[in-house]
């Protein structure tokens, strides 16, 4: 080997050895730089013949060509060879576990809220919602319960400080009643022909157009114990038309309640009660025919035959339409369906108890 490959030759170690850009470059300097081997090989040729100049300084090219090629071909490799480190630092590994997502679910009182719209909807009922800061009206005058009268001390009410266009406070409806006539408002005037021709037939010929809808939400009372909460939930039912009895009713809610509990051997007792509103009036209970609760009467509703003067509020004729009523608690109904002894268990927001319902 001659001079010049053996000087290529020790280049191409020096840059191996070299383990970064700033390594290279030192090594650079020793054969390329100012005082670099191939620098001072060609100033050694000062002396030399033209002849020889020529020839030496040919030589000394080729050997300078090849040093520059191994340098560039180095610089590339630790570029590559940083590159990739980088990539390896940064990357991700996709086979690690993700983090767990709880799945979501519904509350056990919105299942419920859920069925009792699919069962009333399956039954011809139409589902309303409505406001739950509800003038004194809406609550409690236009539903026979004029103020004053002491009817109204059975609901211990929630009043907001703000006074309707009557001079009274509005309130947190205790109940979903206030929907009856407030419903029944909105319907009549979304069907107002149909309902005018009615009003006008005198033949008898006209058939009245019925009101059929369930009105499930929130209400608030001041009330908290196991089996109370001060918010809580209602589902109102109203069924009125020309001939709608209190048979109808006791139709109608044996079947709801079959179909909600799954029970075909379910029994309901309506025992007479008392409601401004309705005449007659009766608490809904019901008995399971087994099971842990079997033979205990359960309360699960107010009802009755809607009073004259509700009916008169809505702006038709008790003469001619006639109907029931019915408030009912979901909360109640969740409790009932799976077996829950406190109430205040649903709305204290603990997943532990929750999430058993998913
Ligand atoms: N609103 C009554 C209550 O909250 C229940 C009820 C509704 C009774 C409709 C009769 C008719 O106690």
């Amino acid at each position: 080997m001659n001079e010049l490959d053996s000087l290529v030759a020790t280049a191409r170690a020096a840059f191996a050895e070299a383990k970064t850009p700033a390594e290279l470059e030192n090594a650079k300097a020793q054969f390329l730089g100012k005082s670099g081997r191939i620098t001072e090989l060609m100033k050694g040729m000062a002396a030399l013949s033209v002849e020889e100049k020529k020839s030496r300084g040919a030589a000394i090219n080729v050997g300078k060509q090849a040093i520059e090629a191994a340098l560039t071909e180095r610089r590339q490799q630790l570029a590559d060879e940083e590159l990739s480190l980088q990539l390896r630092a940064e990357s991700l590994d996709v086979s690690l576990p993700g983090r767990r997502r709880i799945p979501g679910g519904l509350h056990p009182v919105s299942r419920t809220l859920e069925r009792i719209e699919e069962i009333f909807s399956s039954m011809g009922f139409d589902v309303a919602d409505g406001p739950e800061i509800e003038s004194d009206w809406h609550s409690f005058t236009s539903l026979n319960n004029p103020p004053n009268h002491p009817a109204r001390s059975m609901q211990d009410t929630f009043y907001v400080d703000m006074n309707g266009d009557d001079g009274i406070p509005y309130n947190l409806r205790p109940h979903t009643s206030p929907m009856q006539v407030r419903y029944a408002h909105q319907h009549i005037k979304k069907y107002a022909a149909e309902f005018a021709a009615a009003a006008a037939d005198t033949t008898g010929t006209v058939k009245a157009p019925e009101i059929r809808v369930i009105a499930p939400g929130r209400t608030y009372r001041v009330d908290s114990d196991a089996t109370h909460s001060p918010m809580f939930h209602q589902c109102e039912g109203l069924w009125l038309g020309e001939n709608v009895s209190f048979k109808d009713l006791k139709v109608v809610f044996t079947d709801f309640c079959r179909t909600f509990f799954e029970r075909d051997d379910l029994v309901l007792r309506f025992r007479p009660s008392f409601f401004p509103f309705t005449e007659p009036s009766a608490e809904i209970d019901i008995q399971f025919a087994s099971g842990p609760l079997a033979g205990r009467w359960l309360e699960v509703s107010g009802s009755g035959q809607v009073h004259p003067n509700v009916v008169r509020n809505m702006g038709l004729d008790p003469e001619r339409y006639i109907g029931f009523a019915f408030g009912m608690g979901p909360d109640r109904l969740t409790m009932l369906r799976y077996g829950v002894n406190d109430l205040r268990l649903f709305f204290d927001g603990d997943l532990r108890f929750l999430s058993q319902f998913q």
